[in-house]
């Protein structure tokens, strides 16, 4: 057994240990589909840069198949990795990766699909999971597009010298992919702020659509069953996932708001922790989402390690906690965010603290909205001006 076989082994082990990855079929496509050919090189980070890393350097077949993501791209600049080579780690936003396998394997079986399925990916980076779904169904049932030609390449290349010949293409993803339309199945691996309603055409009625909304805070796994048309009904789903957004989906920078802040109104404690709002292991996470869209969390750009809430009307509260565990806000901007963060923690609560997979999502065209019981939230909700 090879040592990247071993290490694969290892990997799916882990992953069936920890109940991300269940159907016998999916852990044959993970025992049977090298991660490291899709990966020779990458960016690790160091501190809040990034350094790049290649085949055959120390710890690289090991960090391949560990449970991370991997960040392939920065920037949308395929050359920014020969820079990193070159000189020191560099800085820059993460445009493409190869996603945790985890999360991956989650999205993968709450696919559910079934042989002889037409899946469209949209999103195909390195190739990695295009290679898992034609090891599942046959690439004569895959296609794959990305909007980067300097990604979809080499990652068809990849797939190609594997055996796998899925259509892979070049394309904008928001439209879905029509040649091969229509699919089973599409799979985003890549946020939308909307489902574009070319997917729910290109489905078949009954059939199913994975992907991850794109938010700040509260992102998470959906998966709508298409109706007729551009209509369909879903749920938020309990396992979560969080993914870059597609392109044309990008959100603006929470740093923008805080560069120009006001200045704050008093001090004042609080119950409430920052990690009730922040951390995707909270009930209330997805919730607050809904109740104050577009918030977002940004480190303190003075001290690079306190944190800021911020909202795009251009309003934000810096949270403390001190070494009793006391809590403490300062707020500014036209509104008093924390606030708003404490009425809705008060009325999640006074919901029955309703966890994310209790709501569904409904799509009809344009009109998308988030519901639980007789309680509706837009989806995409409009833009406001900072
Ligand atoms: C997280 S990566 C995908 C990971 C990939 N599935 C893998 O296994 O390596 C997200 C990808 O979405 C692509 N993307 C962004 N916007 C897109 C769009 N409008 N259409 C198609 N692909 C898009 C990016 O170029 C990026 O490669």
């Amino acid at each position: 057994m090879t040592s990247a076989t071993r290490a694969r082994r290892h990997l799916v082990d882990g992953l069936r240990r920890e109940g991300a990855l269940r159907d016998p079929r999916w852990i044959e496509a993970f025992r049977q589909v090298p991660r490291h050919v899709f990966l020779p090189r990458f960016f690790l980070p160091q501190g809040i840069r990034w350094a790049a890393v290649e085949q055959d350097d120390p710890g690289w077949l090991p960090t391949v198949y560990s449970d991370s993501v991997l960040v392939t791209q920065l920037d949308d600049d395929p050359d920014r990795w020969a820079l990193a080579r070159r000189s020191e780690p560099i800085a820059g936003v993460p445009t493409s990766s190869s996603s945790m396998p985890g999360i991956m394997a989650v999205m993968l079986e709450e696919l559910r699909v079934a042989d002889g399925d037409r899946v469209l990916e949209i999103g195909t980076g390195t190739g990695y999971n295009t290679a898992l779904l034609c090891h599942r169904l046959g690439a004569a049932n895959v296609s794959t597009v990305d909007i980067d030609p300097a990604l979809l390449l080499p990652a068809r290349a990849t797939l190609a010298a594997l055996g796998y010949t899925p259509d892979c293409a070049v394309a904008d993803g928001e439209q879905g992919y029509p040649p091969n339309a229509p699919y089973n199945r599409i799979l985003c691996t890549c946020s939308v702020s909307r489902i574009p309603p070319a997917w729910l055409e290109q489905t078949r009625t009954g059939g199913l659509i994975v992907t991850t909304l794109n938010r700040p805070i509260g992102a998470g796994l959906v998966r709508i069953v298409a109706g007729d048309g551009a209509t369909g009904e879903g749920e938020v789903l309990a396992r979560d996932g969080r993914f870059m957004p597609m392109r044309a989906h990008r959100l603006a920078d929470a740093g923008t708001v805080l560069a120009r802040r006001a200045a704050p109104v008093a001090r004042r404690p609080t119950e409430l922790a920052l990690t009730t709002v922040l951390d995707p292991g909270s009930p209330f996470e997805f919730f607050v989402s809904l109740e104050l869209p577009g918030l977002s969390a940004a480190f303190d750009p003075d001290d690079g390690q306190g944190c800021f809430l911020v909202h795009p009307d251009g309003s934000w509260v810096r949270h403390h906690t001190d070494e009793h565990d006391e809590h403490f806000v300062e707020q500014g901007g036209g509104r008093r965010l924390w606030d708003a963060v404490e009425a809705a923690y008060a009325r999640w609560q006074a919901l029955d603290r309703p966890r994310r997979e209790q709501f569904t999502i409904i799509v009809n065209g344009a009109q998308q909205e988030i519901r639980l019981a007789e309680q509706r939230w837009p989806v995409d909700p409009p833009a406001v001006s900072a």
